[in-house]
C-alpha cells in the first residue's frame, strides 16, 4: 500500500496534496469474515480529528469517531453530555483527514434510544454533515429493531456490547462485564439479536475472555474487541491511550507510546526558552531585506 502524505504547507496544513486511494468500503470489511473466519483481522482506532485522522488513516482498516471524545477531547466525566453536534464537527474532519478508511461516527446518549425514527434522523445527520460511512449506537436487543430500521434504510450500523459506557449511570462504573452467567448469556443473545437485526459489525468492550470468544463464534457480523479477546474478528483501542496520553488507563489498553512524557517535555522547554529569551531566535525572526 502507497500511502505517503505530502503536505503542502504552502497551502494549509490540514489539507494533504491528494494522494488518490480507493477508500475501503463497509461489504469490502464485511467480506473479511467468510463462515465464521477471518483471515485479516479488522485494524480500528479512535479519531477525533484532522490530522489525527492523517496519521492514522493508512494504518487502519477502521476510524470511529467515539463518543469517547468528551472525556478526551473536552474533560467532561462521561460520554453522556455529548451532543450531536460535536459528533457532526469531529466526524466532518475526520472525514476530511482521511481517505483510505471506512469512517464511522458514533450516535450520542438521548439521540437514538427513544425511537428508530429518532435514531434514523440522528443517522441521516451525522452521513450527511460528515460524510461517514455509517454510526455505531450502544445496546443490546433492545436495539434491535432500531438496527434493522437503519440498515433496511442505508445506513450501516455498528452495534456495541459489554461494556456500554453511555450506560455508566445504571451500570455503577466502568468494570468488566459477562462474570457471572446470567450476565454472559445475555451478552451473547444481545450481539446475536443484533447480528440478526442486520448489524454490519458489533464492537464488544470490556468482557471476560471467554464471552467475547463466544460472541464472536456466535455471529455472522465482524467483532471488534476492546479488552475482549485477540481471537475477535478485529482490535479497536481509543488513540489517545494507546499513545499514552492518560495515566489511567483501563487495563486492557497497551500503550504504545508515551505521548504525554513528550508533550509535557517539549513545552517545558519552550517555557524555558521563552523566559530566558532563547526563543525566538534568528532563525525565527523576519529581518528587513
Ligand atoms: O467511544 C469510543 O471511543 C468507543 C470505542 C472505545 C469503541 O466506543
Amino acid at each position: 500500500m502507497s500511502t505517503t502524505f505530502q503536505l503542502d504547507t504552502a497551502t494549509s496544513r490540514a489539507n494533504p496534496t491528494p494522494a488518490p486511494m480507493k477508500r475501503l468500503t463497509v461489504p469490502a470489511i464485511r467480506r473479511r469474515k467468510q463462515d465464521g473466519v477471518t483471515t485479516e483481522p479488522i485494524v480500528a482506532l479512535t479519531a477525533y480529528t484532522a490530522r489525527q485522522a492523517q496519521l492514522l488513516d493508512e494504518h487502519c482498516d477502521l476510524l470511529l469517531v467515539g463518543d469517547s471524545l468528551g472525556q478526551v477531547i473536552y474533560g467532561l466525566p462521561s460520554s453522556v453530555p455529548v451532543t450531536l453536534d460535536m459528533m457532526a464537527a469531529h466526524g466532518a474532519a475526520v472525514v476530511r483527514g482521511s481517505y483510505h478508511a471506512v469512517v464511522f461516527v458514533d450516535l450520542p446518549f438521548g439521540t437514538y434510544e427513544a425511537s428508530p425514527e429518532q435514531a434514523f434522523a440522528s443517522a441521516a445527520r451525522l452521513l450527511k454533515d460528515t460524510g461517514c460511512a455509517g454510526v455505531k449506537l450502544e445496546g443490546g436487543a433492545v436495539m434491535a429493531e432500531t438496527v434493522a430500521f437503519l440498515a433496511q434504510r442505508g445506513i450501516p450500523v455498528i452495534g456495541h456490547v459489554g461494556l456500554t459506557p453511555q450506560a455508566v449511570n445504571q451500570l455503577g462504573g466502568y468494570g468488566v462485564r459477562g462474570r457471572s452467567d446470567a450476565e454472559a448469556a445475555k451478552i451473547v443473545s444481545d450481539a446475536e439479536a443484533l447480528a440478526d437485526a442486520g448489524a454490519f459489525a458489533i464492537v464488544i468492550e470490556g468482557v471476560v475472555e471467554p464471552i467475547a470468544i463466544a460472541v464472536t463464534k456466535a455471529v455472522a457480523c465482524p467483532v471488534i474487541g476492546i479488552g475482549g479477546s485477540a481471537q475477535c474478528d478485529g482490535q479497536i483501542l481509543v488513540t489517545e491511550d494507546m499513545l499514552g496520553m492518560f495515566e489511567r488507563v483501563p487495563r486492557f489498553v497497551k500503550r504504545y507510546e508515551e505521548i504525554a512524557g513528550v508533550i509535557s517535555g517539549a513545552a517545558g522547554r519552550y517555557a524555558a526558552e521563552v523566559r530566558s529569551r532563547a526563543f525566538p531566535g534568528n532563525e525565527q525572526t523576519y529581518q528587513p531585506k
